[in-house]
């Protein structure tokens, strides 16, 4: 197993969607997984079987505890539903910029010397430009400004403490374990999950947005090339499928897959959002990384979670959106 015998990786998030699927594929890889979650969006239930968890908020001042002996930091936690970040600025702020300080002065402070962290698409919402570079730039929401302000920190930790860091700008990643307990859940885990109960699913707006969708089986190999490739220190990726979807489209495709025929519920649109995001991912694919996972094959194994996991036995709904 490749990581078998080597330090512990920590991955901060990972009770929610993308940390608890990394801290599985890293114990399926055999790495020691410390994982660091405070459950704010989070379920316990999701953290993976062998890892190593603590509940505790990302800007404690003993989280630097935590680190010690790490090879390798995976900064995933944020407060990242754009609806509560952008009615609430503050927290945001809090949670997205100072918890990345109190990650990195971990690091720093445990001696742990590589950090791979979250960044965002969002950070293209105010560009036109497609498919989009990791150097076109133009934050616009407060999650946004969040995740651009994590960044010029990371920079000042690799300027003053060379530090090795890579930030990660992910598009729509989804897959099994994606949150559909928000208020205004991602669109294939809310679609499926009414259409397997037998209701109307919203879209908002006419359907024709355009998404760039990743399946995070995609988006773990990076994570792991992350750990072993020195080509990718000091520098972002868009991590993305390179091809983008409507929403209208992805409806389509879960109700071909489901085999039902209900007409959506349309509402206003929400303020601020693109028409269309795609990924340019000439740098990620450069170094042998490639998007794998087809859309529709995406869709079947998110289905089968959501019917084997949120779907108690019968149908009845596990939890409520
Ligand atoms: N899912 C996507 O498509 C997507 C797209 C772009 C960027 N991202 C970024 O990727 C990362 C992971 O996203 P996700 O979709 O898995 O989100 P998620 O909400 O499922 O997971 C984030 C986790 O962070 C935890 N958390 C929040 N505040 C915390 C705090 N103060 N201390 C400790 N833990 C805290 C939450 O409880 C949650 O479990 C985030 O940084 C997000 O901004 C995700």
């Amino acid at each position: 197993m490749a990581g078998a015998g080597r330090g512990p990786v920590v991955v901060t998030g990972a009770a929610g969607f993308i940390g608890s699927n990394l801290a599985d594929r890293l114990v399926a890889e055999g790495y020691r997984v410390v994982g660091v979650d405070d459950l704010s969006y989070g379920v316990i239930e999701q953290v993976p079987e062998g890892v190593e968890f603590h509940c505790m908020d990302i800007r404690a001042p003993e989280l630097y505890r935590l680190f010690g002996g790490a090879e390798a930091v995976f900064h995933l936690a944020a407060k990242n539903c754009i609806a509560d970040c952008q009615s609430d600025p503050v927290e945001t702020s809090s949670v997205n910029v100072v918890g990345t300080v109190n990650v990195f002065e971990a690091a720093r402070r445990a001696g742990v010397g590589r950090v791979i962290y979250a960044e965002s698409s969002a950070l293209y919402e105010g560009s036109s430009v497609l498919p989009t570079p990791e150097g076109e730039e133009a934050p616009e929401s407060f999650y946004a400004v969040s995740k651009v302000a994590g960044r010029r920190f990371a920079e000042a930790y690799t300027r003053f403490h060379g530090m090795a860091t890579t930030a990660l700008r992910y598009f729509c990643v989804y897959g099994p374990r994606q949150d559909y307990r928000r208020t205004i859940p991602p669109v294939m885990s809310a679609f499926i999950l009414h259409l397997l109960r037998g209701e109307r699913p919203t879209i908002y707006g006419t359907g024709e947005k355009r998404r760039d969708f990743v399946y995070v089986d995609d988006v773990n190999d990076f994570h792991l090339l992350c750990l072993t490739d020195p080509r990718t220190v000091g520098r972002v990726f868009n991590l993305g499928s390179g091809r983008s979807d409507s929403v209208r489209e992805i409806f389509d495709l879960i109700q071909g897959l489901l085999g039902t025929a209900v007409e959506p519920r349309y509402l206003p649109d929400l303020p601020g959002e693109a028409l269309e995001t795609r990924a340019e991912i000439g740098a990620a694919r450069s170094l042998g990384w490639a998007p794998r996972v087809k859309l529709e094959e995406g869709l079947r194994r998110s289905i089968a979670y959501i019917r084997q996991h949120v779907l108690e036995p019968g149908g009845a709904p596990a939890g409520g959106l």
